[in-house]
């Protein structure tokens, strides 16, 4: 049994009446084969259009195994929003967030805190007990990301029969940075430790949780490492449809034959997204000869939009972008082509025909683009990789490896990994699409089921 916050299939309300999403990303797709062999997933309705799908039967038509869980959508949106959006997943990611009760203007006040909480163990055990009422006797249950992190403390009481599995496609936060209110922090800490395994992509974010809980007095769970793979398959069938070749014949009509940086992402601060074009205005500053020569396709999409921080940062990329480009345009040449509308055939294009491909995440649990763009490229692209990327592990031998939060290093970077010579090229572009493809969706699916035993 699968057990996610988001599930393999969403909803939307359009003119006609619900209609069904698949959902994108890494996790849906690695996860969804096990829908085929029989497994069930579990997971939230997001919004009303998920409620009125699940009241009609569609998510059973559409995604057969799938059940999603309804709770009030008050308390959905503190869990999700507040708990786990707001406070979990900065604080995983080593980013600066508010503290509950904190001066700060936009901080959560202790009262304000202590309500989002409770939701957050009413959302956690809405979802135990849905899990307690359908798994079979000893099933292995594998329990996705931080959202759910207090699922097993009462699964353990109800069905210790169940071999419960966590995995987490974030980092972990460490032993002496920034978590939650005491309380809070304690209870995650010792429900983690209720698992029989945690799983993490990289060996770091498995030591931080290793020891943080030992800083807080807690026996740690037993950690296990295992990243995930690009499914070949599914890139493939993306990467050659006929959307994707119009999208690259689009993409050829605009930019032509120049140079290209791709950077394909959420718009999200732990991508760091903004150092990102500024790295790019600075090598721009300091080459005048390639201007006219290379282009920046940023392929960003929006994401957790009924939060202000990440509202703005869209706001601040679209501002910084336009800056940019109105500072070197030449007749002919915008030295940057920004797409947010999501457009996955477009994604693929500038995926297939990038020279240079920008992963600069201040921390990140794996970074899949890091090793689907390797995978699909058809030009010997060179891969410009942050150092705190989970697949920094995987790629890092073979990438221009950056600390994120160097500009200048990040500049220097795209400016060498645009001008290696041909062969140099070719071996480690060669070398880059072997690593990527050293792993499959599969290895990483059956060393969770080993770990559940
Ligand atoms: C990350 C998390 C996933 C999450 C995804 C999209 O990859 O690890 O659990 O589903 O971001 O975020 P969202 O909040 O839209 O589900």
């Amino acid at each position: 049994m699968i057990v996610s916050n988001r599930g393999p299939i969403s909803f939307d309300v359009t003119s006609d009446g619900v209609r069904p999403v698949k959902s994108g990303g890494g996790l849906a797709g690695a996860l969804r084969p096990l829908l085929a062999r029989g497994a069930k997933w579990l997971a939230f309705a997001m919004s009303e259009a998920d409620k009125a799908a699940t009241a009609d039967g569609q998510v059973a038509r559409h995604s057969p195994g799938t059940h999603l869980v309804t709770i009030d959508a008050a308390s959905y949106e503190l869990a999700y929003n507040v708990v786990a959006n707001q406070h979990m997943w900065f604080a995983h990611h080593g980013l600066a967030f508010d503290a509950p009760g904190s001066e700060s203007e936009n901080a959560t006040t202790n009262s304000g805190w202590a309500t989002a909480w409770e939701a957050f163990e009413r959302y956690n055990l809405a979802m135990a007990e849905a899990v307690a009422a359908t798994a079979p006797p000893d099933a292995a249950i594998l329990i996705q990301d931080y959202h759910l992190c207090l699922v097993a403390s009462a699964l353990r009481e109800t069905r210790p029969d169940l071999r419960l599995v966590h995995f987490s496609h974030t980092p972990f936060v460490g032993p002496h940075e920034d978590f939650l209110p005491p309380p809070a922090t304690k209870r995650v800490l010792e429900a983690m430790s209720a698992h029989h395994a945690c799983g993490f992509h990289s060996h770091r974010w498995a030591d931080a949780l290793t020891g943080t809980s030992r800083l807080h007095g807690f026996e740690p769970p037993h950690t296990f490492v295992s990243s995930l793979a690009p499914d070949l398959d599914a890139l493939t069938t993306v990467a050659t449809a006929d959307a994707c070749r119009r999208a690259l014949h689009e993409l050829h009509s605009e930019i032509g034959d120049r140079l290209v940086i791709t950077r394909v992402d959420r718009i999200e601060p732990s991508k760091n997204i903004e150092l990102g074009f500024a790295a790019y205005d600075k090598l721009l500053n300091n080459r005048p000869d390639i201007h006219g020569e290379v282009v920046f396709c940023a392929y960003v999409y929006p994401s957790r939009e009924s939060l202000t921080r990440y509202r703005e940062l869209k706001s601040t990329i679209e501002r910084q972008v336009a800056g940019i480009n109105a500072k070197h345009r030449q007749p002919g040449w915008d030295p940057i082509v920004l797409d947010m509308s999501d457009d996955l055939a477009g994604a693929f294009a500038a995926l297939r025909r990038y020279d240079v491909l920008l992963v600069n995440p201040l921390r990140d649990g794996l970074n899949l683009v890091a090793l689907e763009g390797p995978m699909v490229n058809d030009r010997a692209g060179q891969l410009v990789l942050s150092t705190e990327a989970g697949a920094h592990d995987v790629m890092g031998d073979f990438a221009f490896s950056i600390d994120p939060t160097d500009i200048v290093a990040t500049a220097d970077a795209m400016g060498r990994a645009l001008e290696l010579g041909p062969e140099a090229r070719q071996t480690r572009a060669a070398s880059l699409h072997k690593m990527a493809g050293s792993r499959t969706p599969q290895d990483w699916l059956e060393d969770q089921l080993e770990q559940a035993g």
